[in-house]
């Protein structure tokens, strides 16, 4: 990058809006986050606030620019990455929400997705939009709204509301209203986007009773977003890249060629593997996605997305209070009783892939009268372990992943060398965890950088990736083996159906 520029990369997660400041040479010198609340009205819905994520996020900019001693004039160009799926619907006329923004977590829609996949509707959501018939995506929550909020039909038929994902909904905020724009990968997890002909798809949006009036146009991962207005950030600042969280985490650990795999573990832990031009439907439950779509040419990838990770540490930390911060579990972890054999399966929320069960709730097996902190801290450790296991053993079956596949990592609990070692041992595989761990902000901060001319090919940014420790199995076959079976009973014990 040339000297002295500087990008600033917005990212909207699930819990707190993040600004992060990247210097020329795309290192990350200064930073911003703060945490909004979470509303939950009823048992398994969630909501956000979007004028609060709105409100954080401006916060986080203006705390992150403080640190790095610049103004918004001195930045070249924007990113933005976000939590996926989460809807806000808001009146293009007042620019406000017609209701809180629901949440990818939200599992109201449940019962209606159920019903479309009883009556057979699966097998056309996947071959249009690579995703299955779950409350999870956008669409199902989308029309919630226009059912539910009281007058909202009537004014989305007028084509006076707006959908957006929480990217263009702070796109629409920064340009003061001006534009109303999306990328693919968002435009890929709403279950109202076909993949391969990369447009809203007609038949998906009656399926689910959407006018197209209230789609954002879909551009690709590096383009002209729009400017800032002078209003909302002080100077007029272009945007220039954007993609989904998970998916800028795959371009920020420059997971650009097939075979590639990312896992981030944050509240979920959402695994993807790169299968460049090839859009490869699995056969096991795993999703269909954009990975990044850059000059108009989509490189797809198969996702496997587990909803609780590093949300099961901290339900030990803040729900049971087994421990003080979220690093002590990998100590306990190591003091337990290797001849206790507990399980937890964490479906605090359902299970996602490969299970896809919106009713399934957490549960624990195989405790005995000496169970205690230790047993219960590794069960926590081990369960993201064979949850990724999971995922990759049906990445397996499909053909996407190999033996040769190697595993890059990030998020918050890579920083334990427990649980990546317990990964590697489960995957009998190569756990790679790479210095910089930013990499959803990172990645979306090279898009931005790309776009303004001032970053170099994904092949010269791919070079500076740089090894932090790599972790071997170290486990013998049969033991991890045995585990995992006893690992697979248990979710067989969860499943709402059994
Ligand atoms: O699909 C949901 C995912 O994008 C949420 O990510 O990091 O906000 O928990 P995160």
């Amino acid at each position: 990058m040339k000297s002295g520029q500087h990008i600033l990369a917005l990212d909207q997660g699930t819990t707190s809006s993040r600004a992060i400041v990247f210097d020329d040479q795309l290192r990350p010198v200064a930073s911003g986050q703060y945490e909004f609340r979470q509303h939950f009205p009823q048992s398994g819905w969630v909501e956000h606030d979007a004028e609060e994520i709105w409100a954080s996020t401006q916060r986080a900019v203006r705390t992150a620019l403080t640190d790095a001693e610049l103004t918004p004039r001195q930045i070249a160009a924007i990113g933005i990455t976000n939590q996926r799926e989460t809807v806000v619907v808001w009146d293009k006329d007042t620019g406000h929400a017609i209701h809180r923004a629901i949440v990818w977590q939200d599992r109201r829609t449940a019962d209606t997705t159920a019903r479309l996949r009883d009556e057979g509707h699966e097998a056309e959501v996947i071959a249009r939009t690579g995703l299955l018939l779950d409350p999870y995506f956008s669409a199902s929550k989308l029309s919630w709204l226009l059912d539910h909020v009281e007058g909202a039909r009537a004014l989305a038929n007028a084509g006076r509301l707006a959908f957006g994902t929480v990217d263009t909904w702070l796109i629409w905020k920064l340009t003061d209203g001006k534009r109303h724009v999306t990328d693919a990968t968002n435009a890929a997890r709403t279950m109202l986007y076909n993949i391969h002909e990369g447009c809203w798809d007609t038949h998906m949006l009656d399926m689910w009773n959407i006018p197209s009036s209230m789609m954002p146009e879909v551009m690709d991962c590096a383009a002209e977003f729009g400017m800032t207005s002078g209003e909302t950030l002080g100077a007029s600042v272009p945007i220039r890249g954007v993609a989904g969280d998970q998916q800028a985490a795959t371009v920020g650990q420059a997971c650009f060629e097939p075979g590639m795999m990312k896992s981030t573990y944050g509240t979920g832990c959402f695994a993807l593997l790169n299968t460049g031009d090839k859009a490869v439907v699995s056969d096991n439950r795993l999703l269909t996605t954009i990975g990044y779509q850059i000059g108009g040419k989509p490189t797809y990838a198969v996702e496997g997305s587990i909803f609780i990770a590093g949300a099961a540490v901290q339900w030990l930390r803040d729900g049971v209070r087994l421990i003080h911060s979220a690093g002590q579990a990998g100590g306990l972890a190591q003091d337990a009783d290797p001849e206790q054999h507990v399980y937890l399966v964490p479906a605090f929320t359902g299970l996602g892939a490969p299970y896809w069960d919106a009713e399934a709730r957490g549960a624990m097996f195989g405790m005995t009268r000496n169970t205690g902190p230790a047993e219960i801290a590794k069960a926590t450790l081990e369960s993201v372990a064979y949850q990724t296991r999971d995922l990759f053993e049906a990445m397996k079956k499909d053909g996407a992943a190999t033996g040769e596949t190697v595993l890059r990592v990030d998020g918050g609990m890579t920083a334990s060398d427990w649980t990546m070692q317990a990964l590697a041992d489960q995957l009998q595989a190569p756990v790679d965890r790479p210095i910089v761990r930013e990499t959803t902000a990172l990645g979306v901060a090279y898009l931005a950088a790309m776009q303004s001319d001032i970053a170099g090919s994904p092949a010269e940014f791919a070079q500076r990736w740089q090894l932090d420790r790599q972790f071997t199995p170290e486990m013998d076959v049969e033991t991890v083996d045995r585990k995992y079976a006893g690992w697979c009973d248990a979710v067989r014990r969860t499943l709402s159906t059994t």
